[in-house]
């Protein structure tokens, strides 16, 4: 299997910044700094931290040292590091003023034009189109044909440890899971990571590993094309893109074809291909203008997006279950009251009211991305009058967030039942800004319902059919990325469950 990327999108440095001079001359303290906004003085250690490890947990060591808003000063970095709701609201809320900075300079070699780095009236215009092909009925059907038929998968390939005794590496395998999910549900395209190699997938996993090492590289090398036509990293990640563009260019003109052929067109407003219900089918159908090469970004935007944020989340509860037996005993009770031994579908969704809080909870204590970056187009004020000046990086510390005891009661701990059963989905809205895990504001995550959904559903299947407890003595430390990941994977073993399920009874059974 391909090597397991470790993302740190987040660990940008403010080199990349047009306004690195005024950055440094803060970060030295030169001049009188009156935007009110408390210096932390970063050790060597705590830089060593930043630059090697999970960059949240000094965030928060610090957050409990200088508070919920602090100016990072390490050297020519300079970031305000925000852990506050309201601020974090205030930034999230006025894109106007806040575009996305850094993000986008480490990533554009792979999402080029797409909409989740874009700018202005482009992103505008195409968040617009694409939104739309995320409907209810859309969802439904993709429960049923993706997200459950995928799990089972996973439940059968798991079942070959349980017999074997052997130890299974839980990350990796939901990392492949949401892999192939996304590929379906994005271009009825089936890279089946879950049980093959192939360069496609190798492709994918490179190019997310370039994003991470391009974000913490010292030297920003690769903006110098001459170069990386000879270094051999960048020609390996290069290598990588085109394929993955190829790919995608193959999948966008064969469905075009068809799609031409058969003078397809959407004529209801929550339209689904039958044969193809893939959101490229719906792109398509709806014959908007665009180009191929946008629309191939926007769907890569989307398979990055949608790729190992589920899979962590997916990672991170399996996790904590595994710590907390009540937990996962409870969790494995509503699954078997609600399904009686089959899959979801849809409706059973909003049955699956624990499950779903320990999703939710997981969400809240392994945030995905741990911190949002932002920069500043123009001089603000922040709530608690905090001066900003034009150019400034800020990081929305997600995780600091969600673990101040400031704004959650026993915030360290799993707690699913903080979230009423009974009550709505938490979002940053009904929580204002306290519980931002798909962030908020006109930037926010596109794709929340779906993953939801996908987690809910992989994780009922994966508890209604297996038991499973952590391989004793490994050690589970976290690092950064775009996600919070594992730095050697989750090892579990696995057990099977006797279910009433047609589905366990006979392997080979199709719903
Ligand atoms: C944006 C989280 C799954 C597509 C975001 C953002 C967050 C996020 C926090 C906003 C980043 C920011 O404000 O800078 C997550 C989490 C997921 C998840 C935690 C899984 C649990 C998905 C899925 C898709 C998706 C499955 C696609 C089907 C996108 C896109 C954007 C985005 C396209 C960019 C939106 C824009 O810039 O307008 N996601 N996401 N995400 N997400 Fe997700």
């Amino acid at each position: 299997k391909p090597e397991k990327p470790t993302n740190n999108t987040t660990k940008q440095s403010s080199w990349v910044s047009p306004d690195w001079l005024t950055s440094l001359a803060q970060s030295l303290s030169i001049g009188k700094d009156d935007s009110n906004i408390p210096i932390a003085n970063a050790k060597l250690e705590d830089v060593s931290e930043l630059l090697g490890g999970a960059l949240f947990l000094p965030l928060f060591k610090w957050m409990q040292e200088y508070g919920p808003i602090y100016r990072l000063a390490a050297g020519p970095r300079n970031f305000v590091v925000v852990s506050d709701p309201a601020i974090a609201k205030h930034v999230l809320r006025n894109y106007g003023k806040y575009a996305k900075g850094l993000v986008a300079e480490v990533s554009e070699f792979l999402f080029g034009s797409g909409f989740a780095i874009a700018e202005g009236q482009l992103w505008t215009v195409r968040r617009r189109a694409v939104v739309p092909s995320l409907h209810k009925t859309y969802l439904s059907v993709i429960v049923d044909r993706v997200f459950c038929k995928c799990a089972e998968r996973l439940v059968e390939k798991l079942k070959t440890n349980a017999l074997n005794g052997s130890a299974v590496n839980m990350e990796e395998n939901f990392s492949q899971l949401t892999l192939d999910v996304i590929g379906l549900a994005l271009f009825n395209y089936n890279f089946d990571s879950l049980t093959t190699d192939s360069p496609v997938i190798d492709a994918v996993y490179t190019s997310l590993k370039e994003a991470e090492a391009r974000s913490t590289d010292l030297l920003p090398y690769w903006k110098i094309n001459a170069l990386c036509k000879i270094i051999p990293r960048q020609i390996k990640a290069e290598k990588a893109v085109t394929l993955i563009r190829k790919t995608v260019e193959e999948l966008i003109n064969k469905c075009k074809e068809i799609v031409e052929s058969e003078g397809e067109r959407i004529n209801e407003e929550e339209y689904v291909n039958e044969t193809d219900p893939s959101i490229l089918r719906f792109l398509l159908a709806s014959r908007e203008e665009v180009s191929s090469i946008q629309l191939r970004d926007d769907l890569l935007s989307m398979l990055v997006a949608g790729h190992e944020t589920t899979g962590s989340v997916l990672t991170w509860t399996a996790y904590l279950l595994s710590k907390d037996p009540s937990s996962l005993s409870k969790a494995q009770e509503e699954v078997d009251r609600v399904l009686q031994g089959r899959s979801p579908t849809y409706e059973d969704i909003k049955n699956l009211k624990f499950l779903t809080r320990c999703i939710n909870e997981s969400l809240r204590l392994y945030p995905h991305p741990p911190v949002l970056l932002r920069r500043a187009q123009v001089a603000d004020v922040l709530p608690g009058n905090y001066k900003v000046n034009p150019g400034q990086d800020i990081m929305i510390s997600v995780y600091n967030i969600h673990h101040s005891p400031q704004v959650w009661d026993r915030a360290e701990v799993f707690v699913p039942e903080r979230f009423d059963l009974d009550g709505p989905m938490p979002n940053e809205t009904n929580t204002d800004f306290r519980f931002i895990p798909f962030s908020g504001g006109p930037r926010k995550c596109i794709g929340d319902q779906f993953a939801l959904l996908e987690a809910i559903v992989a994780l009922a299947i994966f508890v209604q059919h297996m038991d499973f407890e952590l391989v004793p003595d490994q050690n589970i430390s976290m690092t950064t990325g775009a996600t919070i990941h594992t730095e050697n994977g989750l090892y579990m073993k696995v057990s099977q469950r006797q279910t009433k399920s047609a589905f366990a009874a006979s392997s080979s059974s199709s719903r």
